[in-house]
């Protein structure tokens, strides 16, 4: 089973991340937006990205332009007809995910790798909506942001994933240049599972009183050697999907662990939810300079 060309629906910030690293990996890729002016934007956000490697010496300026050429946007799912590998990437909606893995049912070969990128949906729900000969070839591939920089897939698998397809999306996630670690389908996989409780924790020693956003982000990049505090990382992941993951996983699982806590309700309510919006735990007004909010 090999994978030539892949298929990216969604160019998002998360779809256009992965368009970017497959084509870089020397994939012909085709990547969808539902319309021209998303679709520009992505395939901006690309650029940028490629851009910013050529400055710092990691591809020359022919380098990007081949990267370039392996590329192809488009606006129409009949595209994907002849792609060995489609990976979505579209808005967290469930119903939006069924629809369109409908549709690419019909479209893509029977051959064809479904994957998804979904942080916290079922991939078995996903599955179910395909026909049966597609499930084994059913699975999630979950990339983090941003795609060209971070190091790790989880590849997921369901009760009903074929072995030898597991392994093929195991070893198309090496050839992108990640390191891939293998789960099953279980709500949040491992990172989110073990990162939304440390996210959530954090709010809640907030609220508590425990220590000031700053004291609190410095303790954990200080004194753990993360990269980004918890605030700061919750601002970039956005707090309206943070707050979104913990109530699919607090559904799943019932565990106070997952709850969302009342401030980052509070905060969703507000339009607080982050960098995208300028606000969240920190205001953007500067981005050189991020000020922490007076939240409590
Ligand atoms: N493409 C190319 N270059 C990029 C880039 C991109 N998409 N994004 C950032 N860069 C560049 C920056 O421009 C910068 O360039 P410079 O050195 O010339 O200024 C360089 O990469 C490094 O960026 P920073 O200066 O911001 O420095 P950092 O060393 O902090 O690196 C980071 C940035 C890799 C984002 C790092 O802070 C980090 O690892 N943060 C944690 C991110 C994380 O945890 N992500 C996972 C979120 S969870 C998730 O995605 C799952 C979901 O389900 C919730």
């Amino acid at each position: 089973m090999e994978i030539k060309k892949v298929g990216v629906v969604g160019c998002g910030l998360m779809g256009s991340g992965i368009a970017q690293v497959a084509a870089t990996a020397g994939y012909e890729t085709v990547v969808r937006e539902i319309n021209d002016e998303l679709l520009q934007k992505g395939l901006a956000r690309i650029d940028q990205s490629l851009s910013k490697f050529v400055q710092k010496g990691k591809l020359t300026p022919e380098q990007k332009q081949e990267i370039q050429g392996r590329l192809r946007g488009t606006t129409e799912l009949d595209a994907f007809a002849d792609c060995d590998i489609v990976i979505e990437a579209i808005i967290e909606n469930l119903q939006e995910k069924v629809k369109t893995y409908t549709q690419l049912d019909e479209i893509c070969s029977p051959e064809a790798i479904f994957a998804s990128n979904t942080s916290s949906l079922s991939i078995t729900e996903m599955m179910a909506s395909t026909k049966p000969a597609r499930q084994p070839r059913f699975v999630g591939l979950h990339f983090f942001n941003p795609v060209p920089l971070m190091k790790l897939v989880e590849v997921v698998r369901t009760i009903l994933t074929d072995q030898a397809v597991f392994e093929t999306v195991t070893d198309f996630a090496r050839r992108l240049g990640k390191v891939p670690v293998q789960t099953s389908d279980r709500t949040g996989f491992i990172v989110n599972r073990l990162l939304v409780p440390y996210l959530l924790d954090a709010i809640r020693a907030l609220e508590e009183g425990v220590g000031s956003i700053v004291d609190i982000d410095n303790g954990m990049k200080l004194g753990c050697g993360h990269p980004m505090g918890p605030f700061t990382l919750l601002d970039f992941v956005g707090l309206d999907t943070t707050y979104y993951i913990a109530n699919i996983m607090f559904d799943e699982f019932k565990e106070k662990r997952f709850a969302p806590p009342p401030l980052l309700k509070r905060m969703v309510l507000a339009g607080l939810y982050g960098r995208k919006t300028g606000k969240g735990f920190y205001d953007y007004s500067d981005p050189e300079n991020p000020k922490p909010m007076e939240l409590v």
